[in-house]
């Protein structure tokens, strides 16, 4: 068997959202096998310590087509300094029946691409079906990718853009208007909040940026960057305003957008009204009336970087 080696433009032309969006309802109605997220810390001398990340999952013993995959992801801050990437990723496939290596894919891509179409999927059961107005918060690898995701799933006519960094979302407005998307940089944070039907945020914020007396009835908000319980995207009064979603039960252990209020007695586990396996399975929208304000809350899966490693595979095969 010849090992496949895809670079990440080759990765991202087999993962086309409309279709990655449906594998992943598939994916999370079926479910897979995966233990815990392994991370290794690498001691370093004079910079700060590096970290090996481990990501495998594979698929259920029932199964036709049996599969294992494994992401790896070096983290290394004092990258910075040798201006290089702090973090690299790669994604081994493997036949699940033998172990025989498959594939070998760019990481960083399965990882944006999956993450936006997760958020997608859920958007689907949860935002008003005639949302048109997209607010994305971080224009980094993540958030550039969330309006080619949502207009997957919802007639989005219009987006707006806000990172702190005033070169990152003019970049972003102007790849969107290449593609012919009308995009506009926002000049001021609350009106943009306000005027969104979906506003879906991926940054590295620790205070919350989105404010729950800003947002208007009806509105879905999706928090795709924090990923530790000191990372915070949304505040209290968003938490206590929304029906609350996750993508996994990790979620209320890893986010400190749901960890914190339920410390403060905000919330507890029972406020989270499903995960997305539980969305999958019912495919139906949920959202229960027009004005309902609904968030969701991803840390991301082992599961999801498997569906869209098989779909790769699978395409690529077709094509070859
Ligand atoms: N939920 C998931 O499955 C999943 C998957 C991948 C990445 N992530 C998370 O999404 C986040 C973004 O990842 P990325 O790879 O796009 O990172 P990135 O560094 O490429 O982009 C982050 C962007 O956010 C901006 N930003 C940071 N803090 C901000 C703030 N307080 N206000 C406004 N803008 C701010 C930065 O300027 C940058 O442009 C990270 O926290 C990452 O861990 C989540």
């Amino acid at each position: 068997m010849t090992l496949k080696i895809l670079d990440a433009a080759r990765t991202a032309q087999f993962l086309p959202f409309p279709g990655l969006v449906d594998a992943l309802r598939a994916g999370f109605t079926d479910g897979c096998q995966f233990p815990e997220r392994h991370h290794h810390a690498m001691k370093r001398t004079d910079e700060p310590d590096a970290t090996l990340l481990l990501m495998p999952a594979w698929t259920n013993p029932d199964e036709a087509s049996q599969f294992l995959g494994v992401k790896l992801v070096t983290v290394v801050p004092g990258n910075a300094s040798r201006g290089l990437p702090g973090l690299v990723s790669t994604y081994i496939l493997y036949d699940g029946l033998t172990g025989e290596q498959l594939a070998l894919m760019d990481g960083n891509t399965i990882t944006g691409r999956r993450t936006v179409a997760t958020s997608a999927l859920a958007a689907k059961y949860l935002s008003r079906p005639d949302s048109s107005r997209l607010l994305v918060i971080g224009a980094g690898r993540v958030g550039s990718l969330i309006p080619e995701a949502y207009r997957a799933v919802r007639p989005i006519e219009e987006v707006k853009v806000w990172d702190m960094n005033q070169e990152a979302t003019r970049r972003m407005v102007q790849d969107l208007e290449a593609k012919g998307i009308r995009a506009t940089a926002v000049e001021d944070l609350r009106d943009a909040v306000a005027w969104a039907d979906i506003v879906s945020s991926a940054t590295l914020a620790t205070e919350p940026i989105i404010k729950g007396d800003w947002l208007r009835p009806g509105t879905h908000v999706d928090l795709i960057g924090g990923f530790t319980p000191k990372m915070r995207e949304a505040d209290d009064a968003t938490i206590a305003a929304s029906a609350l979603y996750v993508d996994t039960l990790e979620a209320l252990h890893e986010a400190g957008d749901l960890v914190q209020p339920m410390k403060s007695g905000l919330i507890d586990e029972k406020s989270v009204r499903a995960t997305l396996a539980e969305l999958a399975r019912a495919n139906i929208p949920v959202r229960r009336d027009s004005v309902e304000i609904t968030c969701f809350k991803a840390v991301g899966s082992a599961l999801a970087d498997l569906v869209a490693a098989k779909m790769v595979y699978r395409e690529l095969g077709g094509s070859e």
